[in-house]
């Protein structure tokens, strides 16, 4: 079984297929999967079969696990895991499913001081069509800029907060809930390159904006940088591990299937710098 490492598309993301990550890896190996997410930002893991432990050894290759605020979902035997099952969302008036994180493109866990570098997730369940997860180079969102626009959005700082959803307990509230300020464009501490950096839902305003303004500020520029060709859009497999860069990376989860067919994700986050 010989290491594979093949770009999925010109934009961001590779397909590694010829390694088993739930126990230790050879000093090489590593080395080339660290650098090809450092170069593609994504990586497709193909054909794993991990119990939670398992998971947990395949993550922490490429860092430590860091607390997740959601912390209902956190399984009990290991906590750096939550659960994300399509089954467990509430149904709204309206009948249907509220399905739990972001609607929109984002980056993770903005509201921490330190977010995480990478976020990974391991598919337990899939639906039988859609549920997809689309990420976006948020390096090549920044550079199709024009150079004024750049120097503009370079000297904005984002104000996040955690989430007002129901589904957010008070606990949570009360300890993930101070507001937590971080550049708009990010510098990535590996290979210095800058991107965008922001979670649209978790942004209570952007400094020296009222908050409507800044609503609108960051809804059009979101819907003006994710543009088909900086994207990747990841159709899950049964045995698949993604993982991604947060510093450089947004991504979507697609709500086109039917949530009593049952969508089920492992998912950890591992430690991250304060953005600068
Ligand atoms: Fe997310």
């Amino acid at each position: 079984m010989a290491l594979s490492i093949e770009p999925l598309n010109g934009a961001l993301g590779v397909e590694v297929t010829g390694i088993d990550l739930s126990s230790s890896i050879s000093a090489d190996n590593k080395a080339a999967l660290e650098q090809a997410l450092t170069d593609h930002l994504v990586m497709v893991v193909r054909n794993q079969n991990y119990n939670p432990a398992q998971f947990l050894t395949a993550v922490r290759h490429f860092g430590h696990t860091m607390e997740q605020h959601l912390t209902d979902l956190l399984m009990d035997d290991h906590p750096e895991i939550a659960v994300l099952d399509s089954l467990d969302y509430d149904i709204g008036a309206d009948g249907r499913a509220i399905p739990l994180g972001s609607k929109d493109w984002h980056t993770d866990h903005t509201n921490h001081a330190k977010p995480p570098k990478m976020t990974s997730m391991y598919a337990i369940s899939l639906p039988r069509a859609g549920g997809d997860t689309g990420f976006a180079n948020m390096h090549m969102a920044y550079d199709a800029l024009p150079e004024d626009e750049k120097k503009k959005l370079a000297a904005l700082n984002t104000i996040n907060k955690i989430e007002d959803n129901a589904y957010v307990s008070d606990r949570d509230k009360e300890r993930f809930g101070a507001l937590q300020h971080h550049p708009l464009v990010r510098t990535h501490p590996v290979t210095g390159k800058k991107g965008i950096y922001i979670h649209p839902g978790k942004t209570a305003g952007i400094e020296g904006m009222e908050p409507e303004e800044s609503q609108a500020f960051v809804d059009r520029l979101m819907a003006k940088v994710i543009q088909p060709e900086i994207c990747y859009r990841h159709q899950w497999q049964l045995g698949d591990m993604v993982i991604w860069d947060n510093r450089a990376v947004s991504h979507v989860a697609y709500r086109d299937y039917d949530h009593k067919d049952r969508r089920t994700m492992y998912r950890v986050i591992l430690t991250g710098d304060t953005p600068y």
